[in-house]
C-alpha cells in the first residue's frame, strides 16, 4: 500500500510542492485511516492514523462550497455534517444562515465530484442550526435533526432527499451527534470522523494538486514572458492549408450579448435623454439602501417658491402609478433634469420633446420648456399651452444651434400654478436608423460594426432576475411606454423597459442579426437574495402553465400573423411583418437543481410541441466545469436539447491553455452557444491587448470547432463609465463618447471576417517547446458568399514569427489581399487594427510580437 501511495505522490510531487500526506513516512501503514470532515464556508478534510495526530488533506483547501443565496453576503456553509448513506454514498447537510427555514444538502460518490445541492424547506422552527443526519441501513431512511435559536429540536426524514416528512418537534435526546473536536495544526476544529481507505485520501490529494496545477497554468501571463522566454529567438514557421479536408462550420459564430447591466439600456443604448422620466424610480431598486433613490431622483428644483411632490392619485396609467406635482407660488421656479450625467446636444440636431401634463382643470397655465447649458445658457425653448382636461400629451421639437456637453432640461410654470407631470421625454431625432423610441446611434452603430449574426437579450442575470418577483416578463416591456411595467434592475438600478422586446427585435432586424431572447427557466438567478430558497424556490407549479403560455405567446408576438392576438400587437407597434424568431434561450447559467430540471423540462416540451420550428437553447451553468456544467449537460443530453448556452469568464492563461476545449466535444450531442465569455486580468478585471489576444487565440480553436460551437458572444457588451457593475466590458461609453476596447476589435475582426467553411491547416514553428507553440495559432476559413479566403493568425510571443503560408491551392481568387494587424504591448489598451494591402506575393508574412493578423484573400 505504501508503495502505491508513494508512486502516485511522486507523480504529483513532480508537478508541485507536495502535501504533508505525500512526504510523511509511515512504517506502520494500515489499510485504512481516519478522515475528518469539517469546515466553515466550505467542506474540508484532514486525515489521521490514530485519531490523535491530524494532517490536512489537500493543504486544507475546500472540496465543496455552498451555493445558497447571493454572492458576497451569503454562500455560507455552517456546521457541515457528513455521513455515508445508501450504497456508501456520501451525504452532507449544513446550515445556510441564521434566518432561513432551510438547510442545504449535497451528495457525492467520491467526495470530489458533488451533485446538485438542494435546500429543503422545514417548518415550525425559528431557523435551522447545526443539522445532523443519520442513515438507517435497514429501513433506508435518513433522519435529519436540528436545533433552532430557541433551543428546540426538530426532526424530518427522507429516503431520497426529494420528499421529506413533515417537520416534528422532538426532545433533545434525539439530537445525537458524532461531531468531535480535534486539534489540526494551530487550530481546533469540529467535525465527523470516518474510516476510509488510503485511496480516498489519495484521490482527494490528487484532485487538489491537479487543481493547483491548473491554477498555475491559468495564472500564466505576459508579465512572466521576459523570464519564460529568456533567449527565445524570433521564430520561423510554416502554415500548410489542407483545402481537401474542408468542413462546413456555423455561419453565425459571432454575435452580441446585450444585457441591461452597467446602464446599458436606460442611460445607454436606449436614446432617451431624460432620466427617471416617469417618476417611477423606487427605493426598492436599491434595496432601500440609498435614501436619495426615490421617485424624485434626477429631478431638482431651481428658483424660489416652488414645491415638488410625488402623487399617485388618478395616474396616467396603472402601470405607471407615480407622477410629479409641481406647484409654483410665483413664476420663475423650474423643475430640472440633467439626464444621465448631463444631456449632450449637437448643434442643428432636432430633439423630440414630449410630456404628459395634468393642469387639474385649470386653463391658461403656461409652461416653458428649455434646454439649458451650464456654460452657454438657454439653447432651445418652447412654450406649452394647455389643451383639454385631465392627462394630455404635449410635444415639440427643440433644435439647439450650438453643441453642448453639459445641458439640462428645465420645465417652468409661467405663473403661480400647479401641474401634474409625467412621461417627460427628450429623444434625438437622429436615433439609429431614425426609429422613434429608438436607440443611441453611435452605440447601436458600434454594435452593428461587429457584424453580429445574432443579438441575445435582455441578459444575463436580468433575464432570470433576482428572485421570483424580478423575473423579466417580456409582456411588461411592450406596448405604450406609460403602460410598460418598470422594474428593479438586479444590478442595482431601475429598468424603465422603454427599451423592450419590440425595440430589441427591431434593432436585430435593423442590423441583420437573428434575435435571441433568453427567458428564465422558471427559476430566478442562482445568486438571488430575495424570495428565499437560496437560488429560488422556483415558480410554483400551479403558475407554471401561465408562465409557459407567456413563452409560447412570445413566439406568436414575434412570428404570428397580424390576425393573431400577439401578432396583432406587434403590428400595432408598427411591424406587421414577422420578426423571424428562430431561437429562444431558456435559462441563464442557473443552478442545475431538481427545481430547475422539472421546470426546464416542462417548458422545453411545451415549446417543442407548440413551436417545433424554434431552436431551444438550454443552459449549463456559469462555469466551464463543475456540478452545474455536468448536470446541465446531462439534462440537455437526456432531452436532446438542440443547443446549450455555456459561460466562462477566465484569465488570459486559461484561454491560452484551453484552445482545444471543444476538440473532444461529442458531435452528436447538443450544439454549443458560448453565450458569455471574456478574458480579464486577474485582480483588476481589466482588459487590454493581452486579454484580447487570449480571446483571439481561443477563437481560432472555436472556429476550428464551429461545427459544434454554433454561436459565441463576448459579455457584457456595454458599460457606462461611472455606472459600471461589471468589468471588463466590450465597449465603454459616456454621454458624449463611445470607447471600444481592444477586445472589441477582436470581435469585430472575427465578425467581419467570418466564414462558413473551415480549412484545416498544419502550423509548424522552429521551436517545439509547448510554451512557445501554444502561443501561436491560426484559423483558415472561406466565406462562401464572397468566395474570400480568410487566414487569422495570432502570435502571443514576445518575438516575431516569420511565417510562410502555403495555401495549397485554396485561394482561387484574383482580388487583393488585405492585411489587418492588431498589435502592441500586452498592457496596451489603445491598440487599434491597422489595415493595408498585402503587396508581397512571396507567401511570407512577419507576425509581429503580441499581434493578431487577419489576411483576407479577396476572390475578386
Ligand atoms: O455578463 C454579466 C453577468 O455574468 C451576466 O448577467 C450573468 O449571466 C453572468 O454571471
Amino acid at each position: 500500500m505504501y508503495r502505491k501511495l508513494l508512486s502516485t505522490c511522486l507523480f504529483l510531487g513532480l508537478l508541485f510542492c507536495v502535501s504533508a500526506f505525500a512526504t510523511e513516512k509511515y512504517t506502520d501503514a494500515p489499510d485504512s485511516l481516519y478522515l475528518l470532515s469539517h469546515g466553515t464556508n466550505g467542506l474540508r478534510f484532514a486525515w489521521s492514523t490514530d485519531k490523535q495526530n491530524w494532517h490536512k488533506v489537500g493543504n486544507g483547501d475546500v472540496f465543496l462550497k455552498s451555493d445558497f443565496g447571493a454572492w458576497g453576503s451569503e454562500k455560507r456553509m455552517d456546521d457541515p455534517y457528513l455521513i455515508r448513506g445508501k450504497g456508501g454514498q456520501w451525504e452532507v447537510i449544513w446550515s445556510v444562515n441564521e434566518h432561513s427555514l432551510q438547510f442545504a444538502q449535497a451528495s457525492s460518490k467520491d467526495l470530489i465530484y458533488w451533485g446538485p445541492q438542494s435546500y429543503p424547506y422545514v417548518k415550525k422552527c425559528k431557523n435551522v442550526l447545526k443539522p445532523v443526519i443519520s442513515f438507517d441501513r435497514k429501513t433506508g431512511i435518513y433522519t435529519i435533526v436540528y436545533m433552532d435559536a430557541a433551543h428546540q429540536y426538530f426532526r424530518t426524514t427522507t429516503r431520497d432527499f426529494k420528499a421529506y416528512t413533515a417537520t416534528q418537534e422532538v426532545n433533545a435526546t434525539q439530537y445525537r451527534t458524532n461531531t468531535l473536536q480535534v486539534k489540526l495544526a494551530e487550530d481546533t476544529v469540529m467535525g465527523q470522523v470516518h474510516r476510509v481507505s488510503w485511496e480516498v485520501v489519495n484521490a482527494l490529494n490528487k484532485s487538489h494538486q491537479l487543481r493547483q496545477l491548473k491554477a498555475l497554468r491559468n495564472a500564466e501571463n505576459t508579465g512572466q514572458d521576459p523570464q519564460r522566454f529568456k533567449g527565445l529567438k524570433p521564430q520561423s514557421a510554416k502554415l500548410v492549408v489542407q483545402p481537401q479536408q474542408a468542413k462546413t462550420i456555423s455561419n453565425m459564430l459571432i454575435g452580441g450579448f446585450f444585457e441591461d447591466i452597467n446602464y446599458a439600456a436606460d442611460g445607454g443604448l436606449y436614446a432617451e435623454l431624460i432620466q427617471n422620466r416617469d417618476f417611477e424610480y423606487h427605493p426598492r431598486d436599491k434595496r432601500f439602501q440609498d435614501k436619495n433613490w426615490n421617485a424624485k431622483h434626477s429631478w431638482s428644483l431651481k428658483g424660489k417658491g416652488a414645491n415638488l411632490t410625488i402623487d399617485s392619485v388618478s395616474p396616467l396609467h396603472i402601470n405607471n402609478p407615480h407622477y410629479a406635482v409641481l406647484s409654483a407660488q410665483q413664476a420663475g421656479a423650474a423643475l430640472l433634469n440633467s439626464g444621465y450625467d448631463a444631456i449632450p446636444l449637437k448643434a442643428g440636431d432636432a430633439y423630440d420633446f414630449s410630456i404628459v401634463l395634468n393642469f387639474f382643470g385649470k386653463a391658461g397655465v403656461l409652461m416653458e420648456v428649455r434646454l439649458v447649458s451650464e456654460k452657454l445658457g438657454v439653447l432651445a425653448k418652447t412654450t406649452i399651452t394647455p389643451k383639454g382636461s385631465g392627462w394630455q400629451k404635449y410635444a415639440a421639437v427643440l433644435q439647439p444651434k450650438v453643441d453642448a456637453a453639459d445641458a439640462h432640461l428645465e420645465l417652468q410654470l409661467l405663473a403661480g400654478e400647479t401641474a401634474g407631470i409625467d412621461m417627460v421625454s427628450l429623444f434625438p431625432q437622429k436615433t439609429f436608423k431614425g426609429r422613434k423610441n429608438g436607440l443611441r446611434a453611435d452605440l447601436a452603430q458600434v454594435i452593428a460594426d461587429i457584424h453580429p449574426k445574432f443579438v441575445r437579450f435582455p441578459g444575463g442575470c436580468v433575464a432570470h432576475g433576482d428572485g421570483l418577483d424580478n423575473i423579466y416578463n417580456w409582456k411588461n416591456s411592450i406596448g405604450k411606454l406609460e403602460s410598460r411595467v418598470p422594474d428593479r434592475n438586479l444590478w442595482g438600478y431601475h429598468q424603465s423597459l422603454g427599451l423592450g422586446y419590440f425595440e430589441y427585435f427591431q434593432f436585430c432586424e435593423d442590423i441583420g442579426a437573428a434575435p435571441i431572447p433568453v427567458l428564465a427557466a422558471g427559476v430566478p438567478c442562482q445568486n438571488s437574495s430575495t424570495g428565499g430558497g437560496g437560488q429560488q424556490g422556483g415558480i410554483p407549479m400551479e403558475e407554471m402553465g401561465a408562465y409557459i403560455q407567456d413563452i409560447i405567446d412570445l413566439v406568436e408576438y414575434a412570428n404570428g400573423g397580424i390576425d393573431t392576438k400577439w401578432g396583432k400587437k406587434r403590428a400595432e407597434a408598427g411591424h406587421p411583418a414577422p420578426f423571424n424568431l428562430k431561437y429562444i434561450g431558456i435559462g441563464n447559467e442557473d443552478l442545475i437543481t431538481e427545481l430547475f430540471r422539472e421546470r426546464f423540462t416542462m417548458i422545453y416540451h411545451a415549446l417543442k410541441k407548440s413551436h417545433p420550428e424554434i431552436t431551444v437553447i438550454g443552459t449549463v451553468g456559469p462555469f466551464f466545469e463543475g456540478t452545474d456544467y455536468v448536470e446541465g449537460w446531462k439534462i440537455a443530453t437526456d432531452l436532446k436539447v438542440p443547443m446549450v448556452d455555456e459561460h466562462y469568464y477566465q484569465s488570459p492563461g486559461w484561454f491560452i491553455n484551453n484552445q482545444n476545449y471543444y476538440d473532444s466535444y461529442d458531435r452528436n450531442k447538443s450544439k454549443v452557444y458560448l453565450g458569455e465569455y471574456a478574458a480579464s486580468v486577474p485582480g483588476g478585471n481589466k482588459t487590454n491587448l493581452e486579454t484580447a489576444l487570449a480571446e483571439a487565440i481561443y477563437l481560432t480553436g472555436v472556429e476550428r470547432n464551429a461545427d459544434v460551437v454554433h454561436m459565441t458572444s463576448y459579455a457584457p457588451l456595454l458599460a457606462r463609465e461611472g455606472h459600471t457593475q461589471w468589468n471588463p466590458d466590450l465597449v465603454y461609453f459616456n454621454h458624449l463618447e463611445v470607447k471600444p476596447t481592444v477586445s472589441y476589435y477582436v470581435q469585430q475582426l472575427y465578425g467581419q471576417n467570418a466564414g462558413d467553411k473551415y480549412l484545416p491547416s498544419i502550423l509548424k514553428l522552429t521551436s517545439t517547446a509547448e510554451e512557445v507553440i501554444k502561443r501561436v495559432s491560426s484559423s483558415v476559413v472561406v466565406d462562401s458568399e464572397t468566395g474570400d479566403l480568410i487566414v487569422k493568425l495570432v502570435n502571443i510571443l514576445p518575438v516575431a514569427v516569420d511565417l510562410e503560408i502555403d495555401l495549397a491551392g485554396a485561394n482561387t481568387g484574383t482580388g487583393k489581399v488585405m492585411k489587418t494587424i492588431l498589435a502592441g504591448k500586452p498592457s496596451e489598451r489603445e491598440a487599434r487594427p491597422v489595415v493595408s494591402e498585402l503587396k508581397d506575393t512571396s507567401g511570407r508574412i512577419a507576425l509581429q510580437p503580441y499581434s493578431f493578423t487577419v489576411l483576407r484573400y479577396k476572390k475578386h
